[in-house]
Formats: C-alpha cells, structure tokens, sequence
C-alpha cells in the first residue's frame, strides 16, 4: 500500500519505541528511509537508539497515559514541522493478575496506556491526516480474540483496540486515512519474561519485518504467527483443559516503570 501522503512525508510515529517491537520496528523504518519520531518515558533507552540510528531517529519522552504530554508531543512536532503520515501505536502494558485480585487502580491504569494511549493520538492528529493523509496502526493482539487466564485487564483493553479501530476503518472508509489493526502473538520482549516456554514464541525483529511487508502491502488487518492463528480458530472446538495447556503463562512479576524513571 502506499502508505497516504507518503509522497510528500515518510514520517513515522512509533509509541512504545524503548524496546522491544517498538525499537525494531523503528529501527527497520529508518533502515528503509524512514525519519522516525519515537515515543517513551525512558529517556536513556531512547537516548541510546539515537545513537545506534543516527540523525534521522528523532525521540520525545512522553507518558502516553497522560493526555496532556501527547498534546504538548504533537504542538512541539507541528513546530518543528515534523508530521507523520505513518502513526504506530504500539506503547503498552500488561499486568498479571494473581487469582482473585482485580485491582481496579491497575485496572484504570492499563487502559490509561493501551487504549486512551492510543485513542489520545488519533484525536490528535485525526484533523491533520484527514486533510493530507495518513495511516494510524494500533497494537491489538492475539489476546484480543482468545483471552487468556489472568489477564483481564490487558485482554480488555486488546479487545478495545481492535473494535475501536475496526469501528474507525469502516467510518473513514471513503477518507485518505487508513486503520490497520495488528494481532501479534506471544513475541520475545521484556513484556514476555515467562519461566516458562512459550511455544512457538517469534523474534521482535521478525515480527517487525513482517508487519511492515503487510502493511507496505496494504494488509489492514494482520495476525500472527500461523499457529496461535490457527490455535484460537480450532480452540472454539478444543476441549478447554487442552486450550489452556497452550495459553498459560505466567509473566515475570510486574515492575512499575513510573516508580524506576527519574529522567
Ligand atoms: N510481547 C508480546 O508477546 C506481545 C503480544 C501481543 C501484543 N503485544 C503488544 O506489543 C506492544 C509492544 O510490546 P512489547 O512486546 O514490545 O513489550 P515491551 O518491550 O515491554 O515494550 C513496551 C513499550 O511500551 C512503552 N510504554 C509502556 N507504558 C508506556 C507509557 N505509559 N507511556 C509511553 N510508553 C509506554 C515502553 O516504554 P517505556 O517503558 O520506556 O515508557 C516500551 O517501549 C504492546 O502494545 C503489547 O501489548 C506484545
């Protein structure tokens, strides 16, 4: 797909761009010509890929849970007239739920970052692509369709995404904004320390790999990998005690980066 407004921009926005998917999908755009903007709250990781990624790697500290620092992140980019037609709102967080304990302070908080995170963003810069184009691509997962034990709270706010933007597509369906909404499966990254194997658990830098090719292809709706696809379309028929076998893990224990940041 060409992506819309390509032609005078390749400015891409990436949440979440500290680590993990974020950082190689920042750092695969920038090796393919891309002038990136990454967001994140932590400064010295983000201070590091500058260096790895030079001039073209441009970083803003912002906690995307807060609404005032992304509009204060958008008037400092429209200043510097550095406009995205590419937003990738990938920031988020996942908090493991011990049995019985659904705190509703962590609750807030997960939605803070993974849906109005987003939803901040777009309503940002809605106005802007509708008038010189632009794609939006949320971070959904495969969580988002097959819930996992001990993880309401993440689940919801997947499950969110993936309606709002399924809801947005078909609304500007006839704009030059595009909606893609992407459903990763379990990926190597910090947000995945589990004690245990995951199976069939993909690289972050072929993650990234492949969903840039599908939405460079104009796939606006992308899932992987094949076999958690195929997991969640013959799990309606497995018996659960086998389902479960597949989808249970344990994260390591949930650190507050809030309470770690001091820059
Ligand atoms: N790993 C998986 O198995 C998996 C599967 C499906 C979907 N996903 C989704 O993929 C996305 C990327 O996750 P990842 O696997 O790459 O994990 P990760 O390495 O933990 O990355 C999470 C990123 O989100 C940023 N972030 C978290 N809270 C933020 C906040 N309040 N404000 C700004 N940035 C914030 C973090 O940066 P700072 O801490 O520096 O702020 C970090 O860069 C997430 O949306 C996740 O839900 C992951």
């Amino acid at each position: 797909m060409e992506i819309s407004g390509t032609s005078q921009n390749k400015i891409a926005l990436i949440t979440g761009a500290s680590s993990g998917f974020g950082k190689n999908l920042a750092n695969l755009l920038i090796y393919e010509g891309w002038i990136v903007v990454g967001i994140a709250r932590r400064t010295e990781k983000l201070k590091e890929i500058k260096e790895h990624l030079g001039e073209n790697f441009h970083y803003f500290k912002c906690d995307v849970s807060k609404s005032e620092q992304i509009q204060e992140i958008t008037n400092k980019l429209k200043d510097k007239k550095l406009l995205p037609n590419l937003f990738i709102l990938n920031a988020g967080q996942l908090i493991y739920e011990e049995d019985g304990n659904l705190n509703i302070t962590q609750y807030r908080k997960t939605f803070d970052i993974n849906y109005f995170g987003v939803i901040e963003f777009i309503n940002q810069w809605l106005p802007y692509c509708l008038k010189n184009g632009g794609t939006f691509v949320g971070i959904s997962s495969l969580a988002a369709k097959q819930p996992l034990p001990n993880l309401t709270s993440y689940c919801a706010t997947k499950a969110a995404i993936a309606n709002t933007f399924e809801s947005l597509r078909l609304q500007y369906l006839n704009s030059n904004v595009k909606f893609v909404t992407v459903f990763p499966g379990p990926m190597k990254t910090d947000m995945v320390k589990s004690p245990k194997d995951v199976f069939f658990i993909v690289k972050p830098s072929d993650a990234a790999d492949y969903v840039l090719k599908k939405i460079f292809a104009g796939k606006q709706l992308i899932s992987f990998p094949f076999f958690y696809r195929m997991l969640i379309k013959i799990g309606y028929i497995l018996p659960n005690f086998i389902l479960r076998k597949f989808i249970n893990f344990k994260p390591s224990p949930f650190e507050d980066k809030d309470k770690t940041k001091n820059n």
